[in-house]
Formats: C-alpha cells, structure tokens, sequence
C-alpha cells in the first residue's frame, strides 16, 4: 500500500510500477497527521492486503519560516509536529498490534534526518521533530524486540527534492 496525501498522482505512480513487476499494490490517501486518517488507511491496508510485513514511515514536511524562532507561527510549528513526529506514532500505533498478533515479527523503518543531530538555520520546527523521531525509534526499538520487530531510523544528508528543496539554501 502506498500512501500519501498531497500527491495521489505520485502514489499511483509507484503503485502501478509495483504492479508492472508483478506485485500488489493500492494507492491511498491519508494525512499522516491525522490519527483517525491513519486508524482507516491501515484497516484498509489489513482488510485488503491482508498483512503488513513492513511499515515505512517517509511522509515529511519542511514549513519554511523566515527569522528563526521569533518568525515560526504556532500553526507552523503545530504542522511540522503533526506529521513529521506524531504521524509516525500515529502509523506504529495502528501497526504494531498486527505484527504483534501474527508473531512473525516485522520492520519499521522512520524516515528521520541528520539534522536530528546537526544544527541548520530556521529549522526550529522540524529539527526538534526529526530527533522526537529518533527518540521514538530507540524507545519503540527496545519495547518490540520481544516480538522479533526490528525498529530503525535512517537519516538522510541533503538530497534535492519537491518538498526539501527549500532547505538546501536557508539563506537564498
Ligand atoms: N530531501 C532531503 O534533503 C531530506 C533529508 C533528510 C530527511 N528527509 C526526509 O525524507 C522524507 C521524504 O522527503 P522528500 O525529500 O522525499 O520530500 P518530498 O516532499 O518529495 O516527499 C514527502 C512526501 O510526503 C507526502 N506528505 C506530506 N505531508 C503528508 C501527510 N500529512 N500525510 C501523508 N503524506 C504526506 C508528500 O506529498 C510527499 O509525497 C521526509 O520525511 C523528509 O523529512 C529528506
């Protein structure tokens, strides 16, 4: 199941290039950031694929705020941590009782960031929700490894995106 919100084009896309190799796949749309969004994407991905092996939590967003701390609206910051931190509670939530229950185990995968860890400029918001993310990952990689689920985060460097473009140059 692919999922994303603002761009179900996207989502097709890689759902049917899944198909083309002889997969299964559905596209779906869902705000990671909102958990009664997520409750129904993953009955619907239980109801219809029948099982969820690997979760993968990449959905992101960068609100760019001019003036550091002093420009980042409560809105903003509120957004960033909606989908960047509590979306990826919101999805292992729903998730991990199934993998519990079926007891063959499954991945978790969170799309956090190096700048979980680094400093950049005007990334009051986001920077604090990629470390939550961090945190999250080695609480839940502790509490699940009973149930042979392995838990991870990866933190990408700058790599030019739609979304991240913005911040390969805070000052441009
Ligand atoms: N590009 C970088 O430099 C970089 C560096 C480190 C980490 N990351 C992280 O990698 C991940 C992917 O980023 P990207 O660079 O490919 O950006 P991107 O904007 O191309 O991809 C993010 C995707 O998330 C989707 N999305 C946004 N809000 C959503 C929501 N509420 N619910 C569901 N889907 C939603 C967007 O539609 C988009 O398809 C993000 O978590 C980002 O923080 C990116």
């Amino acid at each position: 199941m692919v999922n994303d919100y603002k761009d179900m084009a996207g989502a097709e896309a890689v759902a049917g290039q899944v198909r083309a190799l002889g997969g299964r796949a559905i596209a779906v749309q869902a705000d990671v950031g909102d958990s009664s969004q997520v409750k129904e994407m993953v009955r619907r991905a239980l109801s219809e694929m029948g099982k969820i092996d690997v979760l993968v939590n990449n959905a992101g967003i960068y609100v760019r705020h001019e003036g550091g701390i002093v420009g980042l609206p409560d809105e903003a910051w509120q957004q960033v941590l909606d989908v960047n931190l509590s979306g990826v509670f919101y999805c292992c939530r729903e998730v991990v009782p199934d993998m519990i229950r079926r007891k063959e185990g499954g991945k978790i995968i969170n799309i956090s960031s190096v700048q979980a860890l680094l400093a950049h400029f005007e990334a009051s918001a986001y920077q604090p929700a990629k470390a939550g993310v961090v945190a999250l990952t080695k609480c839940l990689a502790v509490e699940l490894a009973p149930h042979k689920i392995n838990v991870n985060a990866i933190g990408p460097g700058a790599i030019a995106s739609e979304g991240m473009g913005a911040m390969r140059s805070p000052r441009s």
